[in-house]
């Protein structure tokens, strides 16, 4: 075994059919990416009659490109025609593949495909580095133009999804050829782990003499690719035309395709070797090596005849017995922890008493990675993935959001965490970021989010109310951009609690305490209760006291309900205006418009009383900004009852007052206009 074992030259015919592509696994639950390909149909492969996609659906970043017609050939299968490649400005570091609809739990192959064919003609062969997910996988070190290469894996996915990364390097340009993914029984390779993956340095079908036949789907109904290998000079070749089957707890289960030939010692007392060198990667200088043998009788034994081996490694037996292969049923020979050697000498000998030399069917060749890193909260990943697909946020926004650290997204903040969770995402800042539409409502489902930063962006629409549902934000800044409506009563009883930093400012069309809103359409279901401003602060006591004043003296002229009842605009409009002056901020207050809701919020569901009056309650209570204020509801005997005659009515019957502060209280007792304090009330 000289060649570099994950090197390897694949012979598939080229494609017939042309289907219509769906990004998703097929019946087998395959899928099978031609990496590259133009247009939105992909086609069915000639040789397995696998049904190859374009990678439109998979990926959103890099070029296609075609290889130069000088490295295609005419057995070359169709789906080296083209690749795509990662370069220039606009390619992140890290681009990724998202391969989706999987059964979380469980064990895949993925196998990534690589023909530079000098597509750039530039005629540099890159180096780059591969991820599975958050796992550094496997380094791709492109040996020549025409070499058609792969890198093979073995994972347990996690989650219903899984991302394939190629990762810049600074070593040239990341590209990539081809992407299949195929389902295993869980009981397969029971090296595969949550903790630890497999790559695959080579997978051997010994005996085989045909140099260009692969076996691989349907023969193997995993798809695995058996390479045909031959040591002409020492070894002979045995098959059989019969089936050579597996036992129902093997748990390799090589195809019988494979099993069917094997190679033998043409020296009858010779052994068969194996030998490679370790491969060390930049992340595993020394990497642990999983080797499994299969070995299957292929011919009827003579009466007294016995074929009986031992596996030697570095000198070292496998196991302290022999082995008999059994007629036409495989035995996997294989070791639970992996080997760490520099040089693996692989010797597959004959034991003393055995009369025949020893046979080897098959061979699997692998190295173990880590695949300990968790990727990050799935409901975060598929919130923010909403949110980054909404907004069309580019920036280096691929792959996990926040793992591995180095590669996290730029503009968000994640929290680690102890070893065995899941990152989460705390805080994204969105700023300036050129965001249009309305306020995603993704937001809501990132549950730990501290700060969420939306300033200065183009975003319209009204502010969800469930934004306020997020337990840990303290920070919303939607300052800078055309949001409408009013601030929803949710958010405002978390400004109120102290709980939430919200900052709107400059939203033009924004119904806040410093900004009109335009009249809602008169609609019967939604209440609106009127707002206003006396033309004069007022301590909470003065106020009342001068209102019970006033309202006496109304009394004495009409209804008790005709005075308290306050119908719609005309109420404010003169008064304010004429009374408060150059007092702009209170001028801006007049027409503000509050929803019984956001009433509750203001006084915190009507909870401290500062003073009764023949007209009814005044509550104590809060504006989002945190001005204090009194608000004045028509009396009824419970809030209940107001409520439900507000729902009814849609009459303003409420008055909201800035509550004065302490500072003025003397000015303003010695200040006050009497006729003026009063006029909102005597309309
Ligand atoms: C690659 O070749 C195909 C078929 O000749 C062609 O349709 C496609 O446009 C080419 N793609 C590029 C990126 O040149
Ligand atoms: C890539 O492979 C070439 C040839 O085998 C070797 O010389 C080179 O050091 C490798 N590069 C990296 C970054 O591993
Ligand atoms: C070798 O295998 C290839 C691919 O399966 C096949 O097309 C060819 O006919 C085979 N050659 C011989 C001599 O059997
Ligand atoms: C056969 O193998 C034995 C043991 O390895 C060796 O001594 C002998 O020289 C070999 N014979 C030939 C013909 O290679
Ligand atoms: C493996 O075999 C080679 C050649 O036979 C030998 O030089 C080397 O020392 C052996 N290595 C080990 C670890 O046994
Ligand atoms: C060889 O056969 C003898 C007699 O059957 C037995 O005692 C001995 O254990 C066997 N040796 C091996 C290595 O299997
Ligand atoms: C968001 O980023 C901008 C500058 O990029 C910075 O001014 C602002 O303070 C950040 N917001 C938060 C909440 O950290
Ligand atoms: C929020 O998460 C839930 C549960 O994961 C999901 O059903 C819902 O569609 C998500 N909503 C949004 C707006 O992303
Ligand atoms: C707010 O803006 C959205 C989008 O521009 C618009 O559809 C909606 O009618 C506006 N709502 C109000 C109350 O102005």
């Amino acid at each position: 075994m000289a060649a570099s074992p994950w090197l390897f030259l694949l012979c598939l015919a080229a494609a017939g059919v042309v289907l219509q592509a769906r990004a998703q696994p097929d019946s087998k639950g395959f899928i099978s990416i031609d990496c590259g390909l133009s247009g939105e149909t992909g086609y069915v492969d000639d040789t397995t009659k696998l049904f190859f996609l374009p990678d439109k659906g998979f990926i959103d970043a890099g070029t296609n490109h075609n290889i130069s017609a000088e490295y295609v050939t005419p057995t070359m299968g169709k789906s080296w025609y083209n690749l795509r490649s990662f370069a220039g400005a606009g390619a992140g570091t890290r681009n990724c593949y998202t391969l989706r609809s999987l059964v979380s739990g469980l064990k895949y192959i993925v196998r990534a495909k690589f023909k530079y064919g000098n597509y750039d003609g530039l005629d540099l062969l890159p180096v780059f580095d591969l991820y599975i997910g958050v796992n550094y996988w496997h380094p791709v070190n492109i040996s020549g133009p025409s070499a058609a290469m792969f890198v093979e894996a073995i994972v347990v996915v996690p989650d219903d999804f899984v991302q394939v990364c190629l990762v810049d390097t600074g070593a040239g340009t990341p590209f990539i050829s081809g992407l299949d993914l195929r389902p295993l029984k869980r009981t397969l390779y029971p090296e595969v782990t949550v903790a630890q993956g497999l790559t695959l340095m080579n997978r051997l079908n010994l005996g085989q003499t045909n140099e260009s036949f692969i076996v691989r789907y349907p023969d193997d109904p995993h798809d695995r690719l058996w390479f045909p290998y031959v040591d002409t000079v020492t070894w002979a070749e045995i098959s059989t035309p019969q089936k050579v089957e597996t036992i129902d707890t093997d748990r390799y289960e090589a195809p019988s395709a494979v099993l069917r030939t094997a190679v033998m010692p043409r020296n009858v007392s010779g052994d068969i070797e194996l030998t490679w060198p370790s491969e060390p990667t930049p992340m595993d200088p020394s990497p642990g090596y999983v080797i499994i043998l299969h070995f299957a009788e292929l011919e009827v034994l003579r009466r007294n005849a016995l074929r009986e081996l031992t596996i030697v490694l570095n000198d070292q037996p496998w196991y302290p017995f022999g082995i008999k292969p059994a007629y036409l049923y495989d035995i996997p020979a294989y070791k639970g922890s992996p080997f760490r050697y520099t040089q693996f000498n692989l010797s597959v000998k004959t034991t003393s008493n055995a009369t025949l030399p020893p046979i080897i069917n098959a061979a699997e060749i692998f190295t173990v990675f880590p695949t300990t890193n968790l990727g990050t909260n799935s409901q975060d990943v598929s919130a923010i993935t909403t949110i980054k697909a909404k907004y069309r946020v580019s920036k280096n926004w691929m792959g996990d959001p926040c793992a591995p650290k180095a590669m996290a997204w730029d503009r968000l903040t994640c929290s680690y965490g102890a070893i065995g969770s899941r990152p989460r995402i705390t805080g994204i800042n969105l700023s300036s970021s050129g965001l249009n539409g309305d306020i995603s409502s993704s937001f809501t489902n990132l549950t730990e989010i501290q700060y969420l930063d939306l300033s200065n962006n183009n975003l319209i629409g009204s502010i969800p109310d469930t934004l306020s549902r997020l337990p840990l934000l303290t920070v919303l800044d939607l300052s800078g951009n055309q949001l409408n409506g009013s601030i929803p009563s949710g958010l405002l009883k978390r400004i109120q609690d102290g709980s939430l930093d919200l900052r709107y400012g400059n939203n033009p069309n924004l119904c806040t305490h410093g900004n009109s809103c335009e009249p809602h359409a008169k609609k019967k279901s939604k209440l609106a209760l009127y707002v206003a401003v006396p033309a004069v602060l007022l301590v909470v006591i003065v106020l009342v006291t001068i209102l019970l004043i006033c309202l006496l003296k109304q009394n004495k002229q009409g209804s008790m309900d005709n005075s308290i009842t306050l119908k719609n605009e005309t109420i404010m409009s003169n008064s304010t205006v004429n009374n408060v002056g150059s007092d702009s901020s209170l001028r801006r207050l007049e027409s503000r418009r509050f929803t019984y809701k956001e009433l509750e919020m203001i006084t915190n569901n009507f909870q401290q009383v500062l003073g009764k009056g023949g007209f009814g309650y005044v509550y104590n209570g809060f504006l989002e900004d945190g001005t204090q204020v009194a608000v004045k509801l028509r009396s009824h005997s419970s809030n209940q009852g107001v409520k439900e005659f507000l729902a009814e009515d849609g009459e303003y019957m409420a008055l909201v007052y800035e509550y004065m502060s302490e500072g003025t209280l003397q000015e303003h007792i010695e200040g006050t206009n009497r006729n003026g304090a009063c006029l909102p009330w005597t309309h």
